[in-house]
């Protein structure tokens, strides 16, 4: 059985719609909310919470971890979800991670996916970890009302990938993780999971332009103004820490490495900024 969480969400509703028909348990906060998956059943738990997730992962082999929301606790919420998933006997978790985890990484968010994915290593369980760039819709999410993306990202650039395509090689993956499968060669890999190219925001701003028909442009901040003109949000500090380095992180390099996983794993080309952009 695999086991899935974050089903009531974008990435996950997309990879259970592919494992239809599979022996599937959704772990999901809110059970009217799980999608109505062939095969599936429901079971009701937060991350964190040792005995309904114990209750929950019961005779699950494989288990799709998706990382929580962010919050300031995310970590210790990943690390309680683990624990409880190896106390349920869970032999494989795969779990999606982001591009350059590290503890130094500029994005300050992909920091909790590496603490995340040195615990699952720390337990012995078995592991595959999709390490997925920012999403292409994060690219098209930043245009501001008077048609502007302002962020600190240079003229560096991002190799954004498409849930599909990372809900496409999550199915793949657990699929082939299954008893019975034959072989596995995910166990233990770490993949970075991109688009086909990697752009600067200068040129997503001239394909929203021609998709759109109005005009989209990109106006680089300074760290300084970015902190400064997300200040009226009212967020956290640690979130908006997090909004402005996801921009920072694209001009320091950090994302612009393009993989060959996802046509490696699923056999087909990942979606580029504009083809994603065309079809929305
Ligand atoms: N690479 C990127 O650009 C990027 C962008 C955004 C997010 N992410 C990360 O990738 C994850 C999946 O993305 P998404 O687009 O599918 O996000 P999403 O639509 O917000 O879905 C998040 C899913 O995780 C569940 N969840 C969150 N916190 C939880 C908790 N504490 N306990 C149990 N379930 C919890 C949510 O359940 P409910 O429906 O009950 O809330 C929901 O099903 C996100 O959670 C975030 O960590 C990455």
């Amino acid at each position: 059985m695999i086991g899935v969480t974050g089903s009531t969400g974008q990435l996950g509703s997309r990879i259970v719609a592919r494992l239809a028909g599979v022996p599937l348990r959704l772990i999901v906060r809110d059970p009217g909310r799980a999608p109505s998956v062939p095969g599936a059943s429901v079971a009701q738990a937060a991350y964190g919470e040792h005995a309904a997730l114990l209750n929950a992962l019961d005779g699950v082999d494989v288990l799709m971890l998706l990382s929580a929301t962010e919050s300031a606790d995310r970590v210790a919420l990943h690390k309680a979800t683990v624990d409880a998933a190896v106390a349920a006997g869970v032999r494989r978790i795969v779990y999606t991670s982001f591009v350059g985890a590290s503890p130094g990484a500029t994005f300050t968010f992909a920091r909790d996916h590496w603490h995340t994915e040195q615990h699952i290593r720390s337990t012995g369980v078995e592991f595959t970890f999709l390490r997925d760039n920012l999403y292409l819709d994060f690219v098209s999410g930043g245009v501001g009302e008077d048609g502007t993306i302002r962020g600190p990202a240079g003229d560096g650039r991002v190799a954004a990938v498409s849930r599909d395509d990372v809900a496409a090689v999550a199915a793949t993956v657990l699929r082939s993780a299954s008893p019975g499968a034959g072989s596995d060669e995910h166990a233990g890999a770490t993949y970075d999971l991109t688009g086909p190219r990697a752009f600067t925001l200068s040129e997503a701003a001239a394909v929203l332009t021609d998709v759109w028909g109005r005009k989209v442009r990109y106006e680089p901040e300074t760290l300084d103004e970015a902190f400064r003109s997300r200040e009226s949000y009212g967020a956290p500090a640690w979130e908006v820490a997090g909004w402005v380095t996801s921009y920072a992180a694209i001009a320091s390099g950090e994302l612009s490495q393009v993989s060959t996983a996802v046509r490696d794993i699923t056999g087909v080309e990942p979606t580029g900024f504009e083809e994603y952009v065309r079809a929305q």
